[in-house]
């Protein structure tokens, strides 16, 4: 904790040395870069300390639910990982959606000669930040599964540099939002057909904390006018997530679906996200020594994907498999309405869910 707090105060030092060497809007820019940097780290720190006061909470049964199908943005590491292995101990049929197949194959392997014997493991072909990539890997989902029992929607990219994708939309955006809510409209329908009343099927967002830092910026919702803090943008794509996942359940249940939305925060969490914070780079064994370590980030999402005793938290925000409320939570109705609606309207959706 100590090298965390020492971290914080040579980082503040360095960032106002190099203030003396720039313009006047660029001074304002890097102002406003090194608030977000010391949100996050607040945020950051008081989110280890809470994990640290759940841990013992933060618990999932691993019931037997042989051949049913779970789908998977990302997943060939991380908390993603881990996830996979849960859930074939249940004995699932797990599809992958990943940019490196032959990777895929490569961990699968790994995972068989660590003692992984039960279900199975399937890799399909998906770039989440591209909409086109997106629909053929929902089309070759449909093709080979005519019934899916959970949806995770788990890929993320953090605090990469500013790009735009060649659809037009912010790579965070589009990565962490955007695809997943494309993805959920177009097997919505197969969700629906499998789910029951008493065992709806389940879509699981993977939010995070960071949601509490976020806006969305509907005026300029790729930063084009405004200057890029990734840090604002990766907040902004978890809001989206959260608002998003709220809103579904929402109408799932209005529309007397079968199919059940949660949302959760797995936890601070030692992966490759962290790989461009100024921690990471700086100082990573505070990682190792205070983070979660990947499986148990990956509790809360089983949990929430399959756990009987999960059921009662549908639209809720989970932090270490407990419900959370957050101002968001409380109080969002209408920009949950507002955002959906922006959405569908991007992405030129008719009737969402209807594909
Ligand atoms: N770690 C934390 O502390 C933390 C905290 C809160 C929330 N979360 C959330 O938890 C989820 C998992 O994060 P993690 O920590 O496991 O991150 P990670 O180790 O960086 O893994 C991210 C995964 O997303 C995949 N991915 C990224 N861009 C993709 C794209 N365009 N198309 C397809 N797959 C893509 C990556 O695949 P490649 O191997 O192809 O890059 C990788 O499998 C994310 O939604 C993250 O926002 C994490």
């Amino acid at each position: 904790m100590i090298w965390y707090l020492l971290t914080v105060l040579l980082i503040i030092p360095l960032y106002l040395l190099s203030l003396f060497c720039l313009s006047p809007k660029d001074k304002k820019d890097l102002l406003e870069e090194i608030k977000w940097e010391l949100k996050y780290l607040w945020l950051g720190f008081q989110a280890v300390i809470d994990d640290l006061f759940k841990i013992w909470k933060n618990k999932t049964d691993l019931p037997r639910r042989k051949g049913d199908v779970v789908v998977m943005t990302g997943g060939l590491r991380g908390i993603g990982l881990e996830v996979i292995r849960m859930l074939l101990e249940c004995d699932m049929i797990v599809v992958v959606g990943c940019r490196d197949i032959e990777k895929g194959e490569h961990f699968a392997n790994k995972m068989r000669m660590e003692g992984t014997t039960l279900g199975k493991l399937d890799f399909k072909t998906l770039d989440v930040s591209s909409m086109e990539s997106v629909r053929n890997f929902a089309a070759a989902v449909k093709k080979d599964y005519p019934k899916i029992h959970v949806l995770i929607n788990n890929a993320a990219v953090m605090y990469v540099p500013y790009a735009i994708t060649s659809e037009g939309y912010e790579t965070q955006f589009a990565t962490n939002y955007l695809g997943h809510f494309l993805l959920t409209h177009l097997l919505l329908k197969q969700l629906d057909a499998t789910g029951t009343e008493d065992a709806p099927a389940r879509v699981v967002h993977i939010s995070s904390v960071a949601h509490e830092l976020g806006g969305i910026n509907f005026d300029d919702i790729n930063f084009e006018k405004e200057y890029y803090i990734a840090y604002k943008a990766y907040s902004q794509s978890k809001l989206a997530q959260l608002l998003f996942g709220l809103y579904l359940n929402e109408i799932l249940k209005e529309r007397k679906s079968n199919v059940r939305s949660y949302v959760v925060h797995p936890g601070i969490v030692n992966t490759e996200l962290f790989n461009n914070t100024i921690v990471k780079k700086t100082s990573p064994f505070i990682l190792g020594l205070w983070f979660k370590p990947p499986d148990k980030g990956a509790v809360p999402i089983v949990f929430c994907a399959i756990s009987p005793q999960a059921k009662h938290l549908d639209g809720c925000y989970v932090s270490n498999c407990l419900k959370k409320e957050t101002p968001v939570t409380k109080n969002s109705k209408d920009l949950q309405q507002k955002l959906f609606n922006f959405s569908t309207d991007l992405l030129k959706i008719e009737e969402f869910g209807k594909s």
